[in-house]
């Protein structure tokens, strides 16, 4: 057989599947727009809250539609009673089984699951931006045999999410790194969790079921996952002066180190700046400056390794920074999650806006026209 000649594009790498206005990443320089707005700007000035409705609505609010808007989050808090009872049932699992469990269960609760019109849509995404930390928070405290706590309404989306966690109201500046991580994982085009949801969407199934698939795909140690993983690294590696042996025996048995590289940034991440900073200056508010430093000295080592573009990325600080919250290591990527929800939402929107079904080929390489044996002639 002679194999037909086409173009493969293995990953999808550097494939192009339509346009789009959510954010702007170019690669070569680390550099990304939320809606034309520097992430940079955003990291420093914004709020979730202003963020997720510039993602999801396109341009930055003004203060009564950001009333409105945060409104509308704190009211949409609160989840079925139903939905408790199956974090209940589900309470032995990842926290990022429950949360997809959740969301997709939540489809059968909400007025609107099958109206796939554009504002049905931010309907259902703001709710699920609300209803995301309620889950994570109320699985961590029923596994651990509290009472799954009702929201504040007098506290952001950042700091409700650390109340609903830990039981007590968190500081300012606990609350604010939180909201900052959110603000900086609120959108990222069509990455793979992105894809997926779009895959969805592009069938014409509703938000539920793209957000759940969402959720699926960031699941995954190549995706949101690393968070996890670099931590569980930090704390192998130890102290300060095992980093450079521990990564050099890791790479050299062919393993890679968790937290660097990206498919699209061939520089840093822009957003692993802000994310350094605030792993340094927490480190040194609780007194733990040592975690800080062990990813310094990683970094050191990897130095080479920017030739050929591999720098560190979102994932590579973020953990330092639950873990010094004390966020248990699992729930790392549900707050991914948690601040990816307006993302996913304004990308389905796009689809939904412009649809085409996305619906790739494989190039099929097995053998042809097999002659069929019944059961009883095989050998
Ligand atoms: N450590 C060591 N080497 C690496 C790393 C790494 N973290 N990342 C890539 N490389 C090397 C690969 O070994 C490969 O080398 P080779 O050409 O000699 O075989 C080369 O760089 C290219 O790697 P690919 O896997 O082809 O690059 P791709 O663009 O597909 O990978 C990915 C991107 C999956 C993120 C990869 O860099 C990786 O596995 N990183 C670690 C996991 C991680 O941090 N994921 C989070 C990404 S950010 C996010 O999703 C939010």
């Amino acid at each position: 057989m002679t194999e037909r000649k086409v173009q493969l594009h293995r990953g999808l790498r550097e494939v192009y599947i339509d346009r789009t206005t959510s954010s702007f990443i170019d690669g070569d320089e680390g550099k990304l727009l939320y809606r034309g707005y520097n992430i940079h700007e955003l990291a420093q000035n914004s709020t979730f809250e202003e963020t997720a409705f510039l993602v999801m609505n396109g341009h930055l609010p003004t203060q009564a539609e950001l009333d409105a808007f945060d409104t509308e989050l704190k009211n949409s808090r609160a989840l079925p009673a139903e939905i408790l009872d199956i974090i209940r049932l589900t309470r032995n699992s990842h926290p990022m089984d429950v949360l997809r469990t959740a969301v997709s269960a939540l489809s059968a609760y909400d007025p609107d699951t099958e109206d796939n019109s554009t504002e049905a849509t931010l309907r259902k995404g703001i709710r699920l931006t609300a209803q995301a930390p309620t889950i994570v928070a109320a699985h961590a405290r029923i596994r651990d045999g509290k009472e799954a706590l009702d929201p504040d309404p007098e506290l952001s989306h950042a700091a409700n999410f650390l109340y609903m966690l830990f039981g007590e109201r968190p500081t300012d500046e606990d609350a604010a790194l939180i909201d900052k991580d959110f603000v900086l994982h609120a959108e990222h085009g069509i990455n793979a969790s992105a894809f997926g949801a779009r895959v969805s969407a592009s069938t014409q199934a509703d938000l539920h079921c793209a957000i759940t698939t969402g959720i699926s795909v960031l699941k995954g140690p190549s995706h949101g996952g690393a968070a996890e993983e670099v931590m569980k690294m930090t704390q192998e590696i130890g102290e300060e002066e095992n980093a450079e042996t521990y990564v050099r025996e890791r790479l050299r048995s062919g393993g890679r180190i968790m937290g660097f590289g990206h498919r699209v940034y061939k520089a840093l991440d822009p957003r692993s700046v802000h994310l350094q900073e605030d792993a340094k200056e927490l480190g040194e508010r609780k007194g733990e400056p040592k975690w800080f430093q062990i990813l310094q000295s990683v970094i050191e080592v990897m130095e080479p390794y920017r030739r050929r573009g591999i720098y560190q990325n979102v994932d590579f600080f973020s953990g330092a920074i639950y873990y010094l919250l004390d966020i248990p290591d699992d729930l790392f990527i549900s707050i991914f999650a948690m601040g990816r929800v307006p993302g996913w939402t304004a990308q389905v929107v796009e689809q939904f806006e412009n649809n085409i079904l996305l619906r790739p080929r494989l190039l099929y390489t097995g053998p042809m026209d097999v002659e069929y044996v019944p059961i009883e002639e095989r050998g």
